[in-house]
């Protein structure tokens, strides 16, 4: 199975989430790691009481790049081949996602690219949406703006805050985050997605038609 570290910055229902469905049967991906830079996330309280290795190191009053150099060593040792973000507060440094490149997910609260950065649903209830949702991306230099991987939609209803909003999307959260993160680790192992590749890589060879 694929060996994934989750980052967290807090509550961690999203890393939950992923490693509650990682225990089902024919899931293609492990939990190895929960990493935080807030050592107070409660999602550490929960990750070790289900027995999951953590880390957890405040970044405050260090660099970025010396910050996330730590992490990523967390990450070697641990044996991670992928690193899910969830609840992830913090931009990575170039340095990480150079060396962690199409290899790292993050699950963001809005249908991108629509409202990348924070306060997603209060930005929707102004523009008078009336469809918000959740989306799983790949994870770039630029903020919320990888390729979008998988997305679910989600109804406003009338009445709905900014707090009642976040409390359904993240329903739909739940149920997006492993399944997409499962079609991310295996789009390389079926013999389909190979021979996809393949033949993708055929066409842009010099003189193919
Ligand atoms: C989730 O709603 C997630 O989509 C959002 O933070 C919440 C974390 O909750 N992420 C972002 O806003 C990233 N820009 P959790 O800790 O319970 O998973």
């Amino acid at each position: 199975r694929a060996r994934v570290a989750v980052l967290i910055s807090g509550r961690g229902s999203n890393m939950a989430a992923l490693l509650y469905a990682s225990r089902l049967p024919d899931c293609p991906y492990e939990v190895v790691l929960v990493a935080s830079n807030d050592p107070d996330a409660a999602g550490l309280a929960l990750a070790k009481a289900e027995r999951v290795p953590t880390f957890a190191l405040s970044h405050k009053g260090m660099g970025r790049a010396e910050f996330d150099a730590l992490i990523d060593a967390q990450l070697r040792a641990a044996g991670a081949d992928y690193v899910a973000l969830a609840g992830y507060m913090r931009l990575l440094s170039p340095e990480f996602i150079d060396k962690w490149g199409g290899r790292i997910v993050n699950i963001h609260p809005s249908l991108l690219p629509r409202y990348k950065g924070l306060d997603t649903h209060t930005r929707a209830l102004e523009a008078g949406d009336r469809t918000v949702g959740c989306s799983v991306h790949e994870v770039t230099a630029e903020l919320d703006d990888g390729p979008v991987l998988d997305q679910i939609e989600v109804a406003v209803l009338p009445g709905d805050t900014a707090e009642t909003l976040a409390a359904r999307v993240l329903i739909a959260e739940h149920q997006l985050y492993p399944r997409a993160l499962a079609n991310f680790v295996t789009r390389d192992r079926t013999p389909e997605a190979k021979l996809g590749r393949v033949r993708e890589i055929a066409t842009q060879l010099p003189g193919a038609e």
